[in-house]
Parts: structure tokens; C-alpha cells; sequence
């Protein structure tokens, strides 16, 4: 081909370049189908229970994503404070990930454990009676909202259908697991549960 009829055909040219500039995005991506610490989950690593999951949907309906992140950098400033680094197999069933950059409080990845339920449903209802100087906003209906787990099975069919291992038992008794618990019972246990598998390995 002439290089003359290249120039002249701005068509032609426009899909040349995108070719040409396709080869770049795929050997970006193409190795990421084939690496299968990115998609496989850590070991020992079971699905959210039916209140982790009601904490979690509780969590980002509250917005608590908004101010803090769940992920922690492979930075000693980061693992000094928060613990061992995040790894992608920790998160291969969160739909959707959590990770975030914005941190007006704390990363949350690893604070499984690292208070009493106690301390957090105070935290939770007045944080300033635990840190005085925190400008957290307090969450006081949490305590008051009873589930009634109605969806909580379906939720899980529908985190089924996208790869999270759930069975049919899972399914049947997650209502009767969320059942008369109140929104912050199932928020605290989904804080007590972040991060808890790689804690110990720092
Ligand atoms: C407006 C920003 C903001 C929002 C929204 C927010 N937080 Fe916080 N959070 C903070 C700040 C700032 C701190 C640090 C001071 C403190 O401990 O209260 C904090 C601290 C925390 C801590 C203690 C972390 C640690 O390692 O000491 C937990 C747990 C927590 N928040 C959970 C939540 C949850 C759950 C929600 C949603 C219901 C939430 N936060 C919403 C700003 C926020």
C-alpha cells in the first residue's frame, strides 16, 4: 500500500491507528486473563455470612466508603499502621469493591479485631465518646432499625450468579441468620470481619 493513499484516506488512516494502538492495549491486558493471583481467593477464605453481608450493604448505604478507604498500601507508613498490605484475592467477591482513596478517617481493611463490639457501638452512636477530637458523624438509627432479612437470601442468588460460592443452605437460612438483628449489630459484625485473614502473616 502506498503510504500517499494512507494520508489522503482519513478513514483508512483512523483505522490503521486504531490497530496499531489496539496492540498496546492487549499486551496490557491480555496477560491479566492468565494471572490467577488476581482472581483467585485467598486460602481459607469463605463468602460473606448473611449479617456480614447486611453490614456491608448498611455500610455503603451510610456512605462510609465516603470517608474512609479499605486499602491498604504496600508502604511501610501504611503496614506499620494498618497491617499487612491489601492483596487482590481478598477481595475477588466484593461486588463492588470498596477499596477507595479518600481517607478523611482511618483505611478500614484490617480493623476485624482491632476493637470490642462494645467499643465500636459506641463509636458508631457517638464517636466523641471514645475520640474526642473525631469529627465522624454519628450513626444513632443504626440502633434502632430491625431486619427483617426479606432480601437477604435473594442477595446472595444474585452474588451467586456473579461467581461468590454461596450454597443453597447459605441461602435458605439467611433470613432466619439477619432476622430481628438491628442495623448496627450487622454493621459491627462486618467491621469485626474486615481483614482478618492475612492479619497475623504482617
Ligand atoms: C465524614 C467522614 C466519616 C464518615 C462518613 C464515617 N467516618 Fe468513620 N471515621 C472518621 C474519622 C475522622 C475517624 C477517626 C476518628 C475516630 O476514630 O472517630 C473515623 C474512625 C472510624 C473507625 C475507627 C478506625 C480506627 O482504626 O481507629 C471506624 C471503625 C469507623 N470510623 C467506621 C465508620 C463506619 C462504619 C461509618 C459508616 C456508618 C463511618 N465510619 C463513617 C470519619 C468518617
Amino acid at each position: 500500500m502506498q503510504h500517499e493513499t494512507v494520508e489522503k484516506n482519513i478513514g483508512l488512516m483512523g483505522l490503521l491507528i486504531f490497530i496499531v494502538i489496539s496492540f498496546g492495549g492487549l499486551a496490557e491486558i491480555t496477560p491479566l486473563f492468565f494471572i490467577k493471583d488476581t482472581t483467585e481467593p485467598l486460602k481459607g477464605m469463605k463468602p460473606r455470612t448473611a449479617a456480614e453481608l447486611e453490614g456491608r450493604d448498611i455500610y455503603i448505604r451510610e456512605g462510609c466508603n465516603n470517608c474512609h478507604s479499605q486499602m491498604i498500601r504496600p508502604f511501610r507508613a501504611e503496614t506499620e499502621r494498618y497491617g499487612h498490605y491489601s492483596v487482590a484475592g481478598e477481595s475477588v467477591w466484593d461486588h463492588p469493591f470498596l477499596w477507595g482513596s479518600k481517607r478523611t478517617g482511618p483505611d478500614l481493611a484490617r480493623v476485624g479485631g482491632r476493637y470490642s463490639d462494645a467499643w465500636h457501638r459506641v463509636h458508631l452512636l457517638n464517636p466523641r465518646d471514645v475520640v474526642p477530637e473525631s469529627n465522624m458523624p454519628a450513626f444513632t438509627w443504626l440502633e434502632d432499625a430491625v431486619l427483617d432479612g426479606e432480601l437477604t437470601g435473594r442477595k446472595m442468588k444474585a452474588l451467586r450468579i456473579v461467581g461468590v460460592p454461596y450454597t443453597d443452605e447459605d441461602i435458605a437460612n439467611a433470613k432466619k441468620a439477619v432476622e430481628g438483628k438491628t442495623e448496627l449489630d450487622v454493621l459491627i459484625i462486618y467491621l469485626q470481619s474486615l481483614g482478618i485473614l492475612l492479619k497475623d502473616k504482617q
